[in-house]
């Protein structure tokens, strides 16, 4: 007889384009000069691929390797860099490489991954078929043109007005950087002043869901939890400083979820939100998040704009409403001296309140930039001072209080792994990976 199947305790539906459309308007956000362009690209590549006739599953993964495809460049300086037009290969280099790491880690996104990794490749009249040895996806010169056309665009001006400068320019490349056939299904779009207003429209990506509906994705537990790990790296990996933050906090809040006997669904979304708590900080550039000296006005402004951004992505996937509310909410403060809601204690859920004091815990038991870790006793202090300050919840901080030591190891143990995993990364992109501060282990 068959073993009977584990009961799974999560299964969701929910589109995996508007996931990523919402993410790389995270990414867009870290400067003005970025704004749309993800969303740019991924509608320039599905349009060129559906002129050259493609099928529906390439054009698929045309669309999400547009909305993903410069996610390796982690600072600002270098996203600036990825946004010139014929770019150096050691610029490419420096974003398409982490960037083929990190989506390969799902295996779903392999197929995106393999044509991130060659989006700068250059067609050198056939030449750009192969790149370092390997075969390069026929796509990946596509999601090229699509890319170059996009950093030709100027937001700021009126965008018909910029057609036959742009046409011109991409024309004159035909065979040396880009595929001729892929230029001539881009001249056939180009002529339409339709195409450009869809391009240029707020609501670009409702126009391309429209034309090319990617429906509701079912994902299991052990799916959607590998798919949350991918997300956890893109958010920790943008600072050394931060690498094992997330993986922290989500064994943190899911311990504290489970001392205060939340059912096991709500144990594993506490889990969930604790990995995806700081998605909003791919909006902050990577020289804020890892500065050593105070932070300017400026840079508060940025950073405070993380866990609005937090809420807001994750509120948009259809069953996500607890996970939101408790990621979305984790720097609000019982006094309503947080942010960004400034919520009350008669307004805040018992779930987000593990989340704050969660995320308090790991960041004081971390070692940050700017100080090392602090012991348990410290840490322990220190939160006992906030819950009597009326910052963080009693109730809350008697969940770590009860046995610190248990938490701490657990948080120490998870981030030991993810600090292995980072310096892997890390070694794998040509960077140093002893620049990574190792996490406390006291
Ligand atoms: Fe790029
Ligand atoms: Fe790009
Ligand atoms: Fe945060």
């Amino acid at each position: 007889m068959a073993p009977a199947k584990m009961q799974k305790t999560f299964s969701i539906s929910f589109d995996m384009f508007q996931l990523l459309v919402g993410l790389s308007e995270l990414i867009d956000l870290v400067s003005r000069e970025m704004v749309s362009h993800h969303k740019y690209v991924s509608f320039l590549a599905y349009h060129i691929g559906k002129t050259k006739g493609l099928p529906q599953g390439q054009l698929k993964e045309l669309a999400m390797a547009g909305a993903l495809h410069d996610i390796g460049a982690l600072s600002l300086q270098e996203r600036k860099a990825s946004m010139a037009f014929d770019l150096s290969q050691e610029h490419a280099e420096a974003h398409t490489k982490p960037g083929h790491l990190l989506l390969s880690t799902f295996k779903p996104f392999t197929a995106i991954a393999d044509l991130v990794r060659c989006h700068h490749v250059r067609w050198q009249d056939g030449a750009g078929e192969q790149y370092q040895g390997k075969q390069v996806p026929q796509n990946a010169h596509i999601l090229h043109l699509a890319d170059q056309i996009a950093v030709l665009i100027q937001p700021e001006k009126e965008i018909l007005g910029q057609i036959p400068e742009i046409v011109d320019q991409v024309d004159a490349q035909s065979g040396s950087m880009f595929v001729p056939e892929d230029i001539e299904a881009f001249m056939e779009v180009a002529s339409r002043y339709s195409f450009w207003l869809d391009l240029t429209s707020p609501s670009v990506c409702n126009i391309l869901a429209e034309d090319l509906p990617f429906g509701a994705l079912d994902m299991d537990e052990d799916e959607f939890m590998e798919l949350a790990e991918l997300f956890r790296r893109i958010i920790d990996f943008r600072s050394r400083f931060t690498v094992t933050h997330s993986s922290g906090v989500a064994v943190v809040a899911e311990k504290m979820a489970q001392r205060a006997g939340l059912n096991a669904r709500e144990c594993l979304e506490m889990k969930i939100a604790g990995q995806l708590h700081d998605i909003g900080k791919l909006s902050v550039p990577q020289e804020i998040l890892e500065k050593k000296t105070a932070l300017t006005h400026q840079d508060f402004t940025y950073l405070r704009k993380h866990p609005y951004y937090s809420y807001r992505i994750l509120q948009s996937i259809d069953g996500f409403e607890r996970i939101s509310e408790w990621a979305g909410l984790h720097h609000e403060r019982l006094d309503g001296r947080g942010y960004p809601f400034c919520l009350k204690k008669d307004q805040l859920s018992f779930g987000s309140c593990i989340m704050a004091v969660a995320d308090t815990f790991t960041a004081i038991t971390e070692v940050r930039p700017y100080r090392t870790s602090l012991s348990s006793r410290m840490t322990l202090n220190l939160l006992q001072g906030l819950a009597e300050n009326g910052k963080i919840d009693p109730d809350a901080f008697d969940l770590i209080k009860g046995d610190i030591h248990e938490i701490n190891d657990l948080r120490a143990q998870a981030q030991q792994a993810s600090y292995q995993e980072s310096k892997e990364f890390i070694a794998a992109i040509g960077q140093d990976p002893e620049s990574i501060p190792s996490p406390s282990l006291d």
